[in-house]
């Protein structure tokens, strides 16, 4: 099967895929992968916490499909992966207040300094994970590319109403989740430094 590597995210910004909102079981909290590639991370969360929903939003199809034959496969019927632009889709395919969780593993780098603001984790991206986000809830940001953390952290320091979990302009130490992403676990195999930031949606 020919998989495509890369999807231009500049062109992902037009792009509208998702056009239904997402049916979630009522109850369980809701914890999602941006960027979610096959959802290995989100299939070690969810035997790591079986009673929570896990959504990963991916805009390769190929690997929407094949993480959802994956996890039927394996019985995780908690885990469902949806084929979706996180540039454009995100305010349609969930509630608000609905999501626990939002992880960012490794968003693609874009290097070039006239990209900088299409990077992932950015004012609007912030913004829609504000607005879908429980209180309470969090954002937590993986990467090994220092300038995207620092990006990230400097986007999340500025935000209103989100707390970084450690201290203001600090890196967690260690993941405080047992499960990993295909690519965090290369990076650990290798000894790549990973940078990890966590924020908390603050009561509104
Ligand atoms: C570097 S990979 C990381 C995958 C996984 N999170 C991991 O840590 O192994 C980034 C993923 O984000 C996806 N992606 C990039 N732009 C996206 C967009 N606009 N909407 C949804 N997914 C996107 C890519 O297709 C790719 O699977």
């Amino acid at each position: 099967m020919r998989i495509r590597q890369h999807v231009n995210p500049l062109r992902a910004d037009f792009l509208e895929i998702a056009l239904e909102p997402l049916v979630l079981p009522a109850g369980p909290p809701v914890e999602v992968e941006l960027g979610s590639a096959d959802a290995q991370f989100l299939q070690e969360r969810a035997v790591e916490e079986p009673r929570r929903f896990y959504v990963g939003v991916e805009i390769r199809r190929e690997l929407v499909e094949q993480a959802n034959r994956r996890c039927r496969r394996m019985g995780l019927s908690q885990v469902h992966s949806v084929f979706a632009n996180i540039a454009v889709d995100l305010l349609r395919l969930f509630r608000p207040a609905r999501v626990a969780r939002f992880f960012v593993n490794f968003p693609d780098p874009w290097f070039k300094q006239r990209q900088r603001k299409r990077r992932v984790v950015n004012e609007d991206l912030i913004g829609q994970m504000a607005l879908l986000l429980e209180a309470g809830g969090e954002i937590h940001v993986a990467t090994d590319i220092f300038d995207i953390a620092l990006d990230a952290m400097a986007a999340l320091e500025r935000a209103e109403g989100f707390g970084n979990m450690r201290e203001p302009w600090s890196f967690l130490r260690r993941s405080p989740f047992a499960a990993r992403s295909r690519r965090e676990r290369r990076c650990e195999d290798l000894g790549i430094k990973i940078w990890r930031l966590a924020y908390r949606r603050q009561q509104a």
